[in-house]
């Protein structure tokens, strides 16, 4: 895919004090904080590495976290300074505001070759309001705005969108390779494309499904979502999750399948128990007999042979949500059988979505898999074929 926005390398950054949005949105363990996931920070490291040693001097920032406009120590980015430095092996100053007297006075010291961090960019209430004038404090900080937070461009925010209109706006690495991978599989797929989609509710995945009817040749539904389509095919499904007021729409998603020659595959059967738990108590039935009693929490071993044999000989595969509740033991077989038959494939395989993403990075399959999205509801949205604000509000190439 031809990607038409302006990168770091089209515009010169040497001397230039560089505001760079990054995605550190990453998980931290409840208990003590630390980082569980570093993913999200080690794939900025290509903007950040090539920024600094071309002389720009980088005003790095994130939000982490909802804390809606307040202050809560518990999420603020220090984490994240901390493990930058060890990653590039370099100290890393952080602010103890976002646009306060420290980060501005930090800003001004900072010198070419040198990074710091400001604070989690939603202790201030204008960040998601997309504020003009907390918008134009951030600018104030720097001469150039790169964006490489691929995970957060599908919201129109003050450090996404609103300080493209007060500095020159260019992405980073990780947004070209998003795009250009995704862009690349979604545009001019390797064919059969196939296209697996899982995870709780229809309603988040109807815009993306009806995207793919359009583009894929098959599509293969597993997760908490699978039971409000085999519900539209008349069976019943015990106390499984169900969205009634989705039945119909997912009973017109097949039928389009079907009018535009889609295959569209459902589970065969499932894994079910009586609670939602992590249970010894798991069986596996038949798609059509889920007892009134009992609940499917993943696809059961024919449905993984079928989803294997289905995946078999794909060109393209794209890959969003799991097909079970993969957290618990007795129910994460179908996710991982999935993940493990995708990056076995000789194909092009996207992985996207924050859940999919984290089983696959569990399994140590990542470097199996062309392209392992760091966005949840940016690929989500990016699936949809939505246009995404952070994206949009970047320099094009011809201006
Ligand atoms: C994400 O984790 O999907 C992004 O960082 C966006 O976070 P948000 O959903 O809190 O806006």
């Amino acid at each position: 895919m031809k990607y038409d926005k302006q990168t770091v390398r089209d515009i010169d950054v040497s001397g230039k004090k560089v505001i760079l949005r990054c995605d550190f949105n990453v998980p931290l363990d409840k208990e003590t904080g630390k980082i569980t996931d570093d993913k999200r920070i080690r794939e900025s490291l290509p903007t950040i590495r090539y920024l600094l040693e071309n002389g720009a001097a980088v005003i790095a920032c994130s939000h982490l976290g909802k804390p809606k406009g307040e202050i809560k120590p518990e999420l603020s980015l220090k984490p994240v300074a901390a493990r930058l430095g060890e990653l590039l092996n370099m100290p890393v100053a952080i602010a103890s505001d976002v646009v306060g007297p420290d980060a501005q006075a930090k800003a001004a010291a900072l010198k070419p070759g040198e990074l710091m961090l400001l604070e989690n960019l939603r202790f201030e209430k204008g960040e998601e309001k997309n504020d003009p004038d907390f918008a134009k404090a951030l600018a104030s900080m720097a001469d150039v705005f790169v964006s490489d937070a691929f995970g957060t461009v599908h919201r129109a925010h003050a450090s996404t969108a609103g300080i493209t209109a007060y500095l020159p706006a260019v992405s980073g690495f990780l947004i070209q390779k998003e795009l250009t991978n995704m862009g690349g599989a979604m545009e001019n797929p390797k064919r059969p494309m196939v296209v697996v989609f899982g995870g709780a509710k229809v309603s988040d995945k109807i815009n993306m499904i009806n995207n793919f009817l359009t583009k894929a040749d098959k599509i293969l539904i597993g997760g908490g979502m699978a039971f409000t389509f085999l519900k539209a095919c008349g069976y019943g499904i015990g106390t499984s999750l169900l969205e009634e007021d989705r039945i119909e729409v997912a009973r017109e998603l097949m039928e389009t399948a079907k009018e535009k020659g889609v295959k569209f595959v459902l589970p065969v059967d499932v894994a079910i128990t009586e609670k939602f738990e992590d249970t010894d108590n798991r069986r596996e039935v038949a798609a059509d007999a889920i007892p009134d009693d009992c609940m499917g929490l993943d696809i059961g071993a024919k449905t993984i042979a079928l989803f294997e044999s289905e995946l078999e000989g794909a060109g393209t595969v794209i890959w969003n949500g799991p097909m079970g509740v993969f957290e618990f033991k007795a129910f994460s077989a179908g996710t991982d059988a999935v993940a493990k038959k995708i990056a076995s494939l000789d194909a092009v395989t996207i992985v996207g979505g924050g859940e999919s993403a984290s089983a696959v990075g569990r399994l140590g399959l990542e470097e199996k898999m062309t392209h392992v999205s760091t966005g949840g509801g940016a690929s989500l949205e990016f699936f949809e074929g939505k246009e995404l604000p952070g994206i949009a509000a970047l320099m094009d190439r011809q201006a």
